[in-house]
């Protein structure tokens, strides 16, 4: 029901009244779905002003900074809660009590193995592949194993691919790391938490037995956490859209994962520490700026702006928190990259070019400092962030499913091409 109108006057001289739906936080929307119906389109390339659906999931306010997980503030989760729950919430609505959230984990821990089959997938692969690729593969190739659970329509066996999608992408994502390693496979263990069964998957030498350090697992945990959702960006919209078409859990969390990959998305990441490390000293910051600003100059910033964020990332604030925590802990506080991080920072934020476009550190631009302070190399970073999402990306794809007038997403265009012309045979060309 609308909460009041919008009048548009259309170029043919008519004029029409577009429904207006105030949200519980943030912008008013017009449904501008009668256009149609008057002979027009709308226009907006990049979704730069597009509600494409309406959620209860994650809300971002840009100009504040703000992030909120079902209504909690990232600052908040990140300090008070832990992963699992945070996954508790993103897919109920609410926090869970001691009771619920030791079920949840049991059920999280029914499904962390994969079948045996999965391990044959991984010998196909070069040992030096991009861990993404395989992760993309591997992903993907999860509902040739479950078909007891492919039914969207049926809500149990929603609950049972979520379930197995949010358990089992830390295993694949360890192992992925451990073949281009040339390491064996570790089994998952349950009496481990999510962050710690994870490193442990991934570190963990037959040869002798240790544990997972307490605070690399607080701090795995709480870049987990500060990945695990963020509204309709484009590897959320992309897993939105593939499930809108009825496609299978695995195979929309796998075209999701595909999305995730690109360096102006989640392969930031990984981007970000290499062009630290290419800028190697603070002395060359200087120039890498000047590149940046440069028009003719396809360098970015990696780690810098947002669609959405105009003032700051509030998950780029508590993950400089951290980065400064794990590198004090790694004794690593002089840590060259930090530095070099701190004060391109610092820079940036007092440049003419990077403030009149409001350009701020998004979550990608500390993160890769943590992991590889963690003993993650680079091309495993977007993988992380692909394990971290996995549950957002599960949490909205469900949400669209729910709902009752679910149809498939079929945007339209401006077409500019060749008006129709007749066929020319060969011989008249
Ligand atoms: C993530 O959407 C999400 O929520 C994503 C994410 C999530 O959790 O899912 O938050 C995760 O993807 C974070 C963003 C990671 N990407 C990067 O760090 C890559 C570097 N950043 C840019 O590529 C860019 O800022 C984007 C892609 C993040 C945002 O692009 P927009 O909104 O399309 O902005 P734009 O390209 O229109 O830029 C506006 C202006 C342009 O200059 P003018 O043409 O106005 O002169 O700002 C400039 C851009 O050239 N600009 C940059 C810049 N980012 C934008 N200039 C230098 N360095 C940068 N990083």
């Amino acid at each position: 029901m609308a909460d009041e109108s919008a009048k548009l006057l259309l170029p043919n001289g008519n004029s029409i009244d577009l429904p207006v739906y105030r949200p519980s936080e943030g912008f008013d929307v017009i449904d501008i779905r009668a256009l149609g119906k008057e002979g027009y389109f709308t226009y907006d390339p990049g979704f730069m002003a597009t509600a494409a659906c309406e959620s209860k999931i994650t809300y971002i306010d840009g100009g504040k900074g703000i992030l909120l997980y079902r209504g909690y503030s990232i600052e908040e989760l990140a300090d008070q809660s832990d992963f699992t729950e945070v996954c508790y919430l993103l897919l109920t609505g609410n926090l869970p009590s001691e009771q619920e959230k030791q079920e949840f984990n049991d059920k999280i821990n029914n499904h962390t193995m994969v079948h045996e089959q999965i391990h044959t997938f991984f010998n196909g692969f070069r040992r030096d592949a991009h861990p993404m690729a395989i992760m993309v593969a591997v992903v993907g190739a999860m509902s040739a194993f479950y078909h007891d659970s492919l039914d969207i329509n049926d809500p149990e066996h929603r609950s049972t691919s979520a379930f197995r999608l949010i358990a089992k992408v830390p295993t694949l994502a360890a192992m992925c790391y451990r073949y281009c390693c040339g390491h064996p496979f570790v089994h998952p263990r349950n009496e481990m938490s999510y962050s710690e069964n994870f490193l442990n998957m991934m570190f963990s030498m037959p040869s002798h037995d240790d544990k997972p350090d307490p605070v690399l697992v607080k701090a795995m945990d709480r870049i987990f956490t500060l990945h695990a959702d963020h509204e309709q960006n484009a590897s959320t919209s992309t897993v939105r859209l593939a499930g809108s078409s009825g496609a299978n859990p695995f195979a929309c969390i796998a075209a999701g994962i595909a999305s995730l990959w690109g360096p102006a998305h989640g392969g930031a990441n990984e981007a970000c520490l290499n062009m630290l490390e290419e800028i190697g000293h603070v002395d060359n910051i200087p120039e890498y700026l000047d590149k940046a600003r440069d028009k003719n100059d396809p360098f970015r910033l990696m780690g810098f702006g947002h669609r959405v964020y105009k003032n700051f990332d509030p998950r780029a604030t508590v993950m400089r928190t951290t980065c400064h925590e794990v590198l004090e802990t790694m004794n690593a506080h002089d840590d060259p990259l930090f530095q070099v991080a701190l004060a391109l920072e610092k820079i940036a934020l007092e440049d003419e070019y990077f403030i009149s476009r409001k350009l701020y550190p998004n979550v990608d631009f500390y993160s890769g400092i943590i992991l590889s302070a963690i003993g993650i190399p680079k091309n495993m970073f977007t993988v992380i962030f692909a394990l971290a999402r996995t549950v957002g990306w599960v949490s909205q794809w469900s949400e669209m499913i729910s709902e009752p007038d679910q149809r498939i997403g079929r945007p339209r265009q401006l077409y500019t091409g060749e008006k129709q012309r007749t066929f020319v045979p060969m011989e008249d060309r």
